[in-house]
């Protein structure tokens, strides 16, 4: 087994610094479409700073452009093994926050109008991990560990354990994959297996052999072969054991459930913080709360509601889905209006929402307001102006917007469920705790019962400000979940050391469902 150096300095474990490669199909600030691009634009630098030589690796898109990021050539033309032959992809490589990047050029399959959505998005994403394995043997750097993020990537943990099982520069390469999101698994026909050169790799599903089967599912492989599974909150990391939220995926994450764990993201605390952020009116934090009126005010002006500084205002910043909880919200609208609240609705998504949310605040003119966009101009100012924030999520793995709506003092209003109960506990005024209000079941009333408690309770300044106050020093910066991320990269080398020893990945030799039936 590959010995990790551990000692003791001044009472605290100091850990050899690691060699880490984070893939991912989105990273803030280059491209993004989802949660993940703020955790691959966080994390390494949070890890960077604790001393571990961590470097990212994401396609190069259209949308991003070299000379804006003072991109240097690392690599001309690297032949990737691809399909039946090699495909030609450029290394590209610029520094943010101290973190190198890699970017894999590859024209033909990257310099399109999006991240996602082509129907060779399997083939893309295939490409993208495969030129970046083979970059590292490029440039013989062999790293101790590779971080893969969503299904995009999940075919790596799988080629670490045969393809590239034998290559003196990964021998001793752990993986640790990350689920954002069980609804998204990267599903394709048996012929991504050949694009991946893994043909001769049947399906990984002995006991579902009977149906029939006609399908690649990359997400399951990740959680098949990765060293270590992780997700991004402890009680999603329990809920997608169940039917409800595994996605049909339960079955095969209960048999790595000693390979799996929840680790909560953080957020970027320096560039979310109300009393440097350059998007709203007026600056403030915990001991200035007074100075927030003036955002309060502003948002009310931005949406052209009455500037009424007494009316509770809720917030909202989603993608418009039902996931999270836009059904709920629709149907209650008229309801939760006649508490006498004001409303901003900000994102985009489903059109079938955009109409519906379009129809409800024509109802209210000066008390509700919906733009559809995700720009910080619109995002911060509504963080920073709004009384109650609202995240009524069917499911969420983690959710990063409660936690800068605390942040700025936005009192969440949020369904236990996932991230959202692991990061918000319902207030209680008489013992004086608690950071939010939270309801149980997924229907209309619940959440207009929680509502209305936190409308109550604003008419209460004084305690209502030591809530404020609360909720806005909560610590939801990296550097804790930064640790356990490094705890885990420390846990995924031990246990491929130990599977190495065995000659097989100890859990996989008795058949798993990694793959699904359609
Ligand atoms: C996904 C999840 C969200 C999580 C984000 C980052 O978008 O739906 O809950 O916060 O990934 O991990």
């Amino acid at each position: 087994m590959r010995a990790r150096m551990a000692f003791c300095e001044k009472d605290r474990t100091v850990t050899a610094s690691l060699k880490i490669l984070m893939l991912s199909a989105e990273m803030v600030p280059f491209a993004k479409i989802g949660g993940p691009a703020d955790v691959v634009g966080a994390l390494p630098k949070a890890l960077r700073r604790m001393g571990h030589d961590v470097r990212v690796a994401m396609p190069c898109y259209r949308s991003i452009r070299p000379e804006q990021f003072g991109m240097t050539t690392l690599i001309d033309a690297l032949a990737v093994p691809f399909k039946h032959g090699t495909e030609d992809a450029a290394i590209r490589e610029t520094t943010v926050g101290g973190v190198p990047v890699y970017f894999v050029d590859a024209p033909r399959y990257f310099q399109r109008e999006n991240v996602l959505g082509y129907q060779d998005d399997g083939d893309r994403f295939i490409l993208f991990c495969r030129a970046a394995l083979e970059m590292c043997r490029a440039l013989d750097w062999s790293p101790d560990v590779i971080h893969a993020h969503e299904w995009h990537t999940a075919i790596v943990p799988n080629w670490l354990h045969t393809i590239y099982r034998h290559d003196p520069v990964f021998q001793s390469t752990a993986s640790v994959f990350t689920v954002h999101n069980m609804a998204y698994q990267g599903i394709f026909g048996h012929r991504i297996l050949e694009v991946a050169g893994l043909a001769d790799q049947e399906f990984i599903l002995p006991a579902l052999a009977e149906k029939q089967i006609d399908a690649v599912d990359l997400l399951g492989r990740g959680i098949a072969y990765a060293d270590v599974v992780t997700t991004v909150s402890e009680t999603y990391a329990r809920e997608i054991l169940t039917p409800e939220f595994g996605d049909g995926m339960e079955k095969l994450l209960r048999q790595r459930e000693t390979r799996l764990e929840g680790i909560l993201n953080g957020i970027d605390a320096e560039a979310l913080n109300p009393a440097t952020d350059i998007y709203i009116s007026q600056q403030f934090d915990a001991d200035r709360l007074e100075m927030r009126a003036a955002n309060k005010r502003a948002l009310q002006e931005q949406c052209g509601l009455e500037p009424d500084p007494h009316a509770p205002l809720l917030g909202y910043v989603s993608r418009l889905v039902s996931q999270k909880g836009a059904d709920l919200l629709t149907t209650a609208f008229d309801h939760i209006m006649d508490l006498g609240v004001q409303m901003v609705i900000i994102g985009t998504g489903d059109p079938h929402y955009h109409e519906l949310f379009s129809q409800c605040v024509a109802r209210y003119r000066r008390r509700a307001a919906v733009h559809f966009s995700f720009g910080a101009d619109w995002t911060q100012p509504l963080y920073a102006g709004a009384d109650m924030y609202l995240m009524p999520s069917r499911f969420e793995p983690c959710g990063l917007n409660q936690m800068i709506a605390m942040r700025y003092g936005a009192i969440p209003i949020v369904r236990a469920t996932g991230g959202l109960i692991d990061t918000v506990t319902e207030f209680d005024p008489a013992a004086g705790t608690g950071t939010g209000f939270t309801f149980r079941d997924y229907d209309p009333w619940s959440l207009l019962a929680a509502i209305a408690r936190a409308v109550q309770s604003y008419r209460y300044p004084d305690s209502w400000h030591h809530l404020m106050r609360r909720a806005m020093s909560v610590d939801h910066s990296w550097r804790v979940s930064a640790e356990r991320y490094a705890a885990a990269y420390e846990r995924a080398l031990a246990w491929h050391a130990e599977d190495a020893a065995l000659h097989h990945p100890s859990d996989i030799s008795d058949g798993l469902q990694g793959d699904r039936e359609v």
